[in-house]
């Protein structure tokens, strides 16, 4: 039995050393040029004047010298403006990179996908690692081209231009999916992507890394987001956003980032609760309009010496929003320096009766342009008690529980000596 392992064993060890060395380029004039790269090959594609049909021959030929590790096809344009049906010649690639030249403009090339692009004749998707399609114009992304690809683990447009991802199927192995619109293209009616969709039932649920900055996406387009238990890192700054997506069930998120466009201005925010983990929380929150003034109506979540910075212009700083989550562990909240808050009693929450906590608000600053910090405390002495009376029945509150436990705890040791 022993011995039948052993001799499997070597066999598998010895069918992967021919494997490996079976990677070569062969020299041969192509379009495509060839490096070795253990334990495969890369190749790297000039599409310039290379029909898609050419260049999927070579992804033919390439195969016995393989495995393909990653492929590059570069200047996309003219002549290469189709992905025909099976176009990775039943190879399973790593890495795959579509480099348009576009020149971010929707009304000349335009490169199309055929919804079997990625599939052999066996129904199997050869995208194993990474898809990248750089600097494209493409119009609707239609999304059955990426049914099978279980192994995909990430998605990305980089400053391509996509109207619609429709239909996205379940992505078990998704962790990265960005569309990074930074620019306008010309001619087209809105900067980037305007909307996605979710096949229905489709799940990405095991994504981590969620990137869509600069796009033009509403509400709609991110009803998926709060089933992201494993979610780290979601960028989604300058959108078309009316609320601030809930949060709550992503508890291994580190950073987030987001626009709300000017119908948001009553802002509810909820942020992780629980946490997985001691890594702090970075959450930053833009607005479309630089004048309008927000105002943030709930603030919830578990706080671990995060910090938050509100990056659009508020005039209220209320206690009953943001007391509770600056005493719980070490909140940093970072105002922007244009806000103008309504001090007086409206402040004396904090200024008064908890100053210690005005080192954890940056950039608070008064209608009349002084900071919290320097205004006197005789102009808040006579406002009212209330917020002095909570936080005194919440040390009280402090005070018993400390009690309760130390008597516990002395009875406890005054009952051992007993045992001994
Ligand atoms: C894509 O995958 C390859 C192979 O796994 C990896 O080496 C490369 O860094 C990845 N590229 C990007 C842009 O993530
Ligand atoms: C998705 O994540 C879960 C939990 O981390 C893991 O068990 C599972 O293997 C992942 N699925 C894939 C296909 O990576
Ligand atoms: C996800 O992909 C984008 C685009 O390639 C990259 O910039 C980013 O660093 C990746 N994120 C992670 C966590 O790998
Ligand atoms: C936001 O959406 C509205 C209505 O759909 C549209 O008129 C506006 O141009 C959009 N703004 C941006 C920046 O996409
Ligand atoms: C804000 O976004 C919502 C949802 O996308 C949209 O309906 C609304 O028209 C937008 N408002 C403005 C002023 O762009
Ligand atoms: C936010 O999500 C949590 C967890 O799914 C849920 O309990 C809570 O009701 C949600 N809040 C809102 C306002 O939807
Ligand atoms: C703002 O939102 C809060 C919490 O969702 C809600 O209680 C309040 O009534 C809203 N205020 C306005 C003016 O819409």
């Amino acid at each position: 039995m022993a011995n039948r392992f052993f001799l499997l064993t070597m066999f598998m060890v010895f069918a992967q050393l021919t494997n490996a060395q079976k990677a070569s380029c062969p020299s041969v004039y192509s379009m495509c040029y060839c490096q070795v790269s253990y334990p495969g090959i890369i190749l790297d594609c000039d599409a310039n004047y290379d029909s898609p049909e050419s260049i999927r021959e070579r992804l033919e030929f390439y195969k016995p010298y393989g495995p393909i590790m990653s492929l590059r096809i570069q200047g996309i344009g003219d002549y290469f403006n189709y992905v025909p049906d099976d176009f990775l010649a039943g190879n399973q690639i790593p890495e795959v990179k579509f480099i348009c030249s576009h020149g971010h403009s929707t009304t000349g090339n335009m490169l199309m996908l055929s919804s079997r692009a990625f599939t052999d004749s066996t129904d199997v998707c050869g995208l194993t690692g990474n898809v990248t399609f750089s600097d494209c114009n493409m119009r609707d992304f239609d999304s059955t081209t990426l049914t099978n690809c279980n192994q995909l683990k990430k998605l990305a447009f980089m400053d391509s231009h996509v109207d619609r991802i429709r239909n996205l199927p379940t992505l078990e192995s998704l962790t990265n999916f960005t569309v990074y619109s930074p620019s306008l293209w010309s001619y087209a009616s809105q900067k980037g992507l305007s909307q996605i969709t979710l096949a229905p039932g489709a799940l990405l649920a095991n994504l981590t890394y969620l990137d869509l900055t600069g796009n033009s996406l509403g509400d709609d387009s991110i009803e998926f987001i709060p089933q992201l238990r494993f979610l780290q890192e979601l960028r989604l700054e300058g959108n078309n956003f009316t609320s601030v997506t809930n949060l709550t069930n992503a508890i291994d998120l580190h950073t987030v980032s987001m626009t709300l466009n000017s119908s948001a201005t009553n802002v509810s925010i909820w942020l992780p609760n629980p946490r997985s983990q001691f890594r702090h929380l970075s959450a930053k929150f833009y607005s479309i309009s630089s004048s309008m003034v927000y105002d943030v109506a709930l603030l919830e979540g578990m706080f671990v010496n995060d910090v938050i910075n509100f990056e659009f212009k508020m005039d209220e700083f209320q206690e009953d929003v943001f007391l509770s989550p600056l005493q719980s562990n070490g909140l940093t909240i970072y105002l922007n320096s244009n806000s103008r808050i309504t001090c007086g009693c409206r402040i004396s929450w904090l200024i008064r009766d908890n100053r210690p906590l005005l080192d954890r608000v940056y950039n608070g600053i008064c209608m009349d342009g002084r900071s919290f910090a320097t205004i006197p405390l005789e102009e808040v002495s006579c406002c009212s008690t209330d917020s002095l009376l909570r936080r005194i029945s919440f040390l009280q509150k402090e005070n018993d529980n400390l009690k309760a436990n130390q008597n516990a705890r002395c009875s406890r040791e005054e009952a051992l000596p007993a045992q001994l």
